[in-house]
């Protein structure tokens, strides 16, 4: 009988990739096998968030909801690795006895000898060392034959230099740690070879990508490699910082057919003032910069991005600029959040100057509101015109028939096709929109 695992995931694309590759590696290695049930696997991985405080509290809930499952079998091993690890490991334990081993963001490719040595020794093991980030290690490459999605994540650089003032991701993956360009791309043709078409390059502040490596290549060439890699057919990135964005990496982009016209630039605020209490080394000039000069290479442009609203000392004209930005830089989508003090961070001290709950939630809605009608906006422009759509799944909501896929700017589009196409791109003329998706029908019969 084989071992049996399941990984619970919370937070970012970084962690569903490190999720991944490690139960790749641990299929690899010593042959254990997914299962959907934690309650009823060999061995049950937490990969934790610590982005905001709801995330912390979600993991905590279903880390206690384990107990029950560790009692009757005692033989299962119980791991909790990622940011709320790396942040509170030692608080984990004590609430959670049960839990076998704790573990950090630099400790992923020792987690299979934690493993081990918890089922040899039945002793409880807290790895939470960042303080030698600059020997972090990057997951090795798969070796098994598990089947991968049409689109993939990549992830090429770890940690952030940056210590925004909100932010606790400086100190739950330590510093900016680049992976060496020839790892990513012969990753990356791995993945090729196995029909992935798209990949998703990961990492905090990808634009620094190989400053910190001596001889490294930088962010823009790097592109440019990923994208030449044969049967990729799409490239996207995520996350830019704007201090470190330019107009080389737009030139790039620009140029590159294989370089999605969807960009991911956080613009976090657009006040000035609330810029520099968050030490975002930027203003909302070098932002109209950036995004000029994008609009101006880069026909089609879908521009995303995060913001955070309720700021310590946040005032309604400082949130008004954030509209006036939303409404000037014509945001296809973006991820709001309320702010949340997270410990150690430079805002989390300035209590006095909190929001109320309710002033939070208001401008929130707002801010949503404000970015559903343009986003309404734009899908109503991409009815009657043809796209070119990544299939990469069936639409479960529209029933038989109906498959999914991506366009170039990030948009879902449902429409009536051939399972033959899955991983293909299609022509696809749209006919309806909808709030988070639109529809259409194959172009195919221009064709002929
Ligand atoms: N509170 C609210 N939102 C936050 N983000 C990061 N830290 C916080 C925080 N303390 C948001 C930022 C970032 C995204 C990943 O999460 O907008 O870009
Ligand atoms: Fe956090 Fe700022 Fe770094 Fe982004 S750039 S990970 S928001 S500290």
């Amino acid at each position: 009988m084989h071992k049996t695992m399941n990984i619970q995931t919370y937070g970012c694309q970084m962690n569903d990739y490190e999720s991944d590759r490690t139960y790749r590696l641990f299929h690899d290695q010593f042959g254990y096998v997914w299962n959907d049930d934690p309650m009823t696997s060999d061995f049950v991985l937490f990969n934790t968030c610590s982005i905001r405080e709801k995330a912390d509290q979600k993991a905590m809930s279903t880390i206690g909801s384990l107990l029950k499952a560790k009692q009757e079998k005692p033989d299962m091993v119980i791991a909790v690795g990622g940011c709320m690890a790396q942040m509170k490991g030692k608080e984990i334990q004590k609430r959670f006895p049960y839990v076998d081993i704790v573990f950090g963001t630099h400790q992923w490719t020792q987690l299979p000898t934690l493993v081990i040595n918890a089922q040899k020794n039945k002793q409880n093991a807290l790895e939470i060392d960042l303080a030698s980030w600059k020997n972090y290690k990057f997951l090795p490459f798969d070796k098994t034959k598990e089947p991968y999605a049409v689109r993939e994540n990549v992830t090429i650089q770890n940690g952030c230099n940056h210590f925004c003032t909100y932010c606790l991701v400086p100190f739950t993956r330590g510093r900016e740690v680049s992976r060496p360009a020839k790892d990513i791309v012969q990753e990356i043709q791995i993945l090729a070879d196995r029909g992935v078409k798209e990949v998703n390059l990961l990492g905090q502040n990808v634009n620094a990508y190989g400053s910190d490596r001596t001889g490294e290549i930088r962010f823009a060439k790097l592109l440019e490699q990923v994208a030449a890699v044969d049967g990729i057919e799409r490239v996207r990135f995520v996350t830019s910082h704007p201090a470190v964005f330019d107009f080389e990496m737009i030139d790039v982009i620009a140029d590159t057919k294989e370089l999605c016209n969807d960009i991911h630039l956080p613009i976090q605020s657009g006040s000035d003032r609330i810029l520099d209490l968050m030490e975002r080394e930027y203003h909302i000039a070098t932002y109209r910069r950036l995004h000029d000069y994008m609009r101006k290479k880069i026909p089609d442009l879908s521009l995303r991005t995060d913001i955070i609203v309720g700021f310590p000392g946040e005032t309604e004209e400082d949130f008004q600029q954030t509209l006036d930005a939303m409404q000037e830089f014509d945001f296809d989508q973006s991820y709001s959040f309320i702010y949340s003090p997270r410990p150690n961070t430079k805002a989390a001290k300035w209590t006095e100057q909190f929001l109320p709950k309710e002033v939070c939630g208001e401008r929130l809605i707002r801010l949503q509101a404000l970015q559903q009608e343009i986003h309404n906006t734009h899908s109503r422009n991409y009815i009657q015109k043809h796209v070119e759509v990544l299939v990469d799944g069936t639409s479960k909501k529209q029933g038989e028939g109906w498959l999914s896929g991506k366009t170039e700017s990030h948009r879902t589009v449902n429409f009536a096709g051939s399972m033959d196409t899955m991983g293909t791109l299609q022509t696809v003329t749209i006919t309806e929109a909808f709030p988070n998706s639109l529809r259409g029908q194959l172009a195919q019969a221009h064709v002929h």
